[in-house]
Order: C-alpha cells, then structure tokens, then sequence
C-alpha cells in the first residue's frame, strides 16, 4: 500500500484590471484574443485569490472548492490547464516527509483544490483572473515545473484569458499572438510595479451581484453581432496599445488616462453594439464617470482615470495620493454612506488614505 503522505502548496495572486481591454476571441477553446490588451496588477494583499492545493497517494479524485463550496471540475477550462501543468511536471523529493514522486506519477495522482477570493465573485472585479492564474501557479509549485513565467501565463490564459496578465505585477501587456496553437499567446511585463508607485488605485463597488451576462458568454455574442468591435480590434487598439506602452514608461498620466477611459468607454459602446445588448454599467456608474469628467476639465489636467470591466464597479486611477485623497472626499460627498445609493465600500490599495479622506 502507498505511503499515506501530504504535500501541500498555497499561493496568493492578485487581480488585474485592463486599462486596454480583452473583449473577442478568435478560438474559444485555446482561449486566443482578437487584440492585444494592457492592464494593471494590484497590489497582492487587497484584491487577491488564496488557493491550496494538495496531492496525495490516498485521494481518489480531483476536487475544487471555491469560497468553501465545491465546484464541478469536469468543464473544459479547468481540465485544459490540469491536462498542461501535469503534462510539463517533474520528479519531486521530498526527504524529510518521505514524499517521491517522478514525473510519470502526476498522471494517475489527484489533486485536491481550495480556492478563495476575497472580493465579491463574478461581479466584474476580474475574480476569474486572480483565481486561474493562482491556480496555475499553485500547481506549478505543487508539480515543481522548471517552466518561465510565459509558459504559465500561457497555461492560465487557457482557463481565463484575462488570468494570463496577472502572473506578473506591475503593467503588463497580454500579446494576442499569431500561432494556430497559441504558445505565443502570453503575457509580459512592461514595467514592474515600483516603476509608477505614485499611482493610487482603488475600487467603488457599486454592486457586489453576480453580474447577468458573463464576459465569456458577452464578448462571444459581441463577435458574432458587432461591427463596431471589428474596427475597435483592427483600427483602434493596435494604436492604442503602442500609445498606453509609451504613456507606462514614461509616467504620463494625461495619456494614460486619456486612453484608459476612452477605452473602457468603446468596450461599453461595443457591449450596446451586441445584440442582443449588454449593459454592465448602471446609473450610479454613469454618476462616477460624470463626477471625473467633470473634475479632470475643472482642473484642466487629468487626475483621476476611470474603467469599468464587466460590471458596475469603477475601477479609478489617481495621479497621486493628493489626487486619490481629494476624489475620495469628492465621492463620499456625492455618494455618503448609507444614502441609499448602492454603492458598498471603497477597497483601496492603501487604507490610509480613506483616513486622509475623514
Ligand atoms: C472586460 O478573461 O473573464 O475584464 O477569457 O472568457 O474567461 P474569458 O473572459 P475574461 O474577460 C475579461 C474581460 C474584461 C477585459 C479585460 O480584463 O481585459
């Protein structure tokens, strides 16, 4: 009979908000985008995934829990990116508690998955980006894979595409890539996170609900039926992505808001453009977009950027805590706690500054 060991692996990894947005694939299965895209890691201890994962002789199946409730593990997704790490695992030794396993072995072990989030899921606060690329990573520690990052990012990306930036920290950049088999589909880094540290980012969530039209299910439809996404794909974001690589590098906050905004602004317009049409902004949305627009041309320069993934809750951008500080004062006075307005809480990148704000 086999030994009856444990070997156990936990990693943390943080979600990432695109300021030039994945919308389109060109293969729903190899999950390969239409477009580059560009985003921002956040900072690891706010918004992030925690996921354990464990092998053992005596486990008789692969299992998932997510949030302490037990998923089903049989979907695609999940089986492609088990199916890759297993198939790029090496021989692991373990002395002290007795553990050996050789690379042929991770075919017939199973694994064992507990995953949390710590933001609210699937409410357009990228939770399936966290969660994949910390499940992939987990495991490549668990598998002691000798891959680079990109292989991983290329695993990740074949659970959530989204997943395959949040490998790295800092602004990264997902290339779509051109191979049929979508090796060279993977993100790098642009600059790592101490590069820009002025940035505040933080979160408004104006609603923690499951969001109705999911983006896997959104951007399909948006394939099928919008024009305005195949311009957006093969006019707009190759320019774009050479300017935001430009703006990261040289700390220009005027551009990097400009085309954030502007490009989370065409992401909604393609979602109107769908048919039948999405809407994942609601009014308290609009109210935020307004109340920085407003703002950014009161002071003639760009403060604050705004995005919005699939979901209500703004993600904004400050030029600096001075800035963040002076937008938080702005929003608890349009939106106080407890008005009745369904905005939720701030999660920001550094407490203190919900302090600063009184
Ligand atoms: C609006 O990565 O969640 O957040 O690849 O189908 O899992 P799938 O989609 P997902 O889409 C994210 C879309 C977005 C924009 C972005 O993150 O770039």
């Amino acid at each position: 009979m086999a030994a009856k060991w444990v070997r156990m692996v936990t990693a943390q990894t943080p979600t990432n908000i695109a300021v030039i947005k994945y919308w389109g694939k060109r293969d729903e299965t190899l999950i390969l985008p239409i477009n580059d895209s560009i985003s921002v890691t956040l900072d690891p201890h706010h918004l992030c995934t925690t996921t354990t994962v464990a092998v053992s002789p005596s486990f008789d199946q692969d299992r998932m829990w997510l949030n302490g409730k037990e998923i089903s593990l049989s979907g695609g997704r999940y089986q492609n990116c088990l199916r890759e790490i297993r198939a790029c695992a090496s021989d692991v030794e373990d002395e002290e508690k007795g553990i050996k396993i050789a690379k042929k072995d991770w075919g017939s072990l199973h694994i064992l998955i507990a995953s949390y989030n710590n933001f609210p899921t699937a409410a357009g606060l990228a939770s399936s980006a966290a969660g994949f690329a910390c499940l992939v990573f987990a495991l490549a520690k668990l598998m002691n894979l000798s891959e680079d990052h990109g292989k991983l990012s290329a695993i990740a990306r074949q659970g959530s595409g989204s997943a395959c930036r949040s490998l790295y920290g800092g602004f990264v950049k997902w290339n779509m890539g051109k191979n049929e088999d979508g090796t060279d589909s993977r993100a790098i880094q642009i600059v790592d996170e101490k590069h820009w540290d002025d940035l505040v980012i933080f979160i408004a969530v104006v609603s923690s609900r499951q969001k109705e039209t999911s983006s896997t299910i959104g951007m399909h439809n948006s394939v099928e039926t919008s024009m305005l996404l195949k311009y957006r794909a093969q006019e707009v974001v190759p320019k774009r992505i050479l300017q935001m690589e430009e703006a990261i590098k040289n700390r220009d906050f005027p551009t990097l808001a400009h085309l954030t905004c502007a490009d989370s602004n065409q992401f909604h317009a393609v979602c109107l453009d769908t048919y039948p049409p999405i809407f994942y902004m609601n009014d308290t949305s609009h109210r935020i977009i307004s109340i920085v627009e407003k703002w950014n041309r009161t002071e003639g320069t760009p403060q604050v950027a705004y995005t919005f993934d699939a979901g209500p809750n703004a993600v904004l951008i400050a030029r600096n805590r001075n800035a963040a500080t002076l937008l938080l004062q702005r929003l608890l006075f349009y939106f106080p706690p407890g008005d009745g307005v369904d905005l939720n809480s701030f999660l920001i990148g550094d407490k203190s500054i919900l302090e600063d704000a009184g």
